[in-house]
């Protein structure tokens, strides 16, 4: 039975269109908070593969979405690869940056595998337990947003730390782009291999660049990334999601040779349609705040979405995270709505 998240991917138009919520897992669920309890810390709770697969399940479970993603951060990369790393109560994820050659010659790519083969292990066990309607979604951090993190120590900012760095020194920026896209290729290629059935490349800080930045740090190692996976296996698709892209989302689209992409709650549905439609299934882009909001402005704006997206293969999705403090009464409600949908 072919999965309804899969053939919208794939380029079929559905009414309702499938659906899935970017961190549908997390905080705003009391029985993800309870989870989250029995580990020591945000990365063992990654790494334990009991723990991450209950972690994917339970909105699956609660609300009933078309796919279930991969409970992991994109930040087991740079973790993997030895970089210092810690999830600190309230503050986000907190990395000892890189700031010298030195650094650098310690990433150790050669024990990846070893280190995330509990991720791998969790891929499996999910693979074998999801409905049989719902579709696998794996998942890593596209490398640009992964090097973010990796040379100024956290996200967001003006980026530059970042940026300073790869135009003083331009080989080194390439090298180390070139390091964590042949890891993505590996990472999100096992997640395959153990049985995810697409993959979604989250580029949270594409925003920001200008045009040759954008091209060389966000579009050339996307384009790599696809191409691999498209050798190795041909017929999974792959969502790019460069948030804040702007103006340059159809550019990517067409560059990269992505399946779909990802679009912010900044996208016009209507713009995305007639310049991204033609290349790739458009998912998003409801706002994460009016799913804070709930009531009738929530059901006023995901109608307006699936209204904006009905030409085109479409999923429907949040145009980022579900926050902390979303009622979870309010996605209940979204899913009535999606399910009432009618072309
Ligand atoms: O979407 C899902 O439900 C799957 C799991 C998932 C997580 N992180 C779990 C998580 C996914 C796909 C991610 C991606 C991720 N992680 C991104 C890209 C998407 C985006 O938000 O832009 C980024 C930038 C990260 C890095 C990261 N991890 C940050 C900035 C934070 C702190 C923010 C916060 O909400 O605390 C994390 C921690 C994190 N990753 C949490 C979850 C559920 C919260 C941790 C907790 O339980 O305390």
């Amino acid at each position: 039975m072919a999965k309804r998240f899969i053939e919208v991917l794939k380029g079929k138009r559905l009414a309702p269109p499938p659906w899935w919520l970017m961190r549908q897992a997390g905080r705003y669920l009391p029985e993800y908070r309870e989870l989250r309890n029995r580990a020591k810390n945000f990365l063992d709770f990654c790494y334990r593969p009991e723990l991450a697969v209950e972690a994917s399940l339970q909105p699956v479970r609660r609300f009933g979405m078309d796919a279930a993603i991969l409970f992991s951060d994109i930040l087991v990369i740079p973790d993997a690869l030895g970089q210092r790393l810690e999830f600190r109560e309230g503050e986000g994820p907190v990395l000892e940056p890189i700031a010298s050659d030195r650094d650098f010659a310690r990433l150790k790519p050669e024990n990846l595998h070893r280190r995330l083969a509990p991720v791998y292990e969790a891929v499996r066990r999910l693979a074998g337990g999801i409905p049989a309607e719902v579709a696998l979604i794996g998942f890593a951090g596209a490398p640009w947003t992964v090097a973010v993190y990796m040379v100024e120590g956290q996200g967001g900012g003006a980026r530059t730390k970042i940026r300073d760095w790869f135009r003083r020194r331009p080989a080194d920026g390439e090298t180390l782009l070139a390091l964590l896209a042949d890891a993505t290729i590996e990472h999100l290629s096992r997640q395959i291999a153990s049985g995810a059935e697409a993959v979604q490349l989250f580029d949270s800080w594409a925003g920001g660049l200008d045009d040759d930045e954008f091209r060389r740090f966000v579009i050339a190692p996307t384009r790599r990334i696809v191409a691999r996976l498209k050798e190795r296996h041909p017929g999974v698709p792959v969502i790019g999601f460069p948030r804040e892209a702007g103006a340059r989302y159809p550019e990517f689209a067409r560059e990269t040779g992505v399946d779909a992409v990802g679009l912010d709650g900044a996208i016009v549905p209507s713009w995305a349609v007639r310049e991204i439609g033609a290349c790739a299934a458009l998912q998003g882009n409801l706002d994460n705040r009016v799913l804070v909001a709930g009531g009738e402005r929530l059901a006023g704006e995901a109608r307006r979405v699936l209204e904006g997206f009905r030409a085109r293969p479409h999923v429907f999705n949040l145009g980022h995270g579900v926050l902390p403090e979303t009622p979870p009464e309010h996605v209940a409600l979204l899913a009535q709505i999606i399910r009432a949908w009618k072309d």
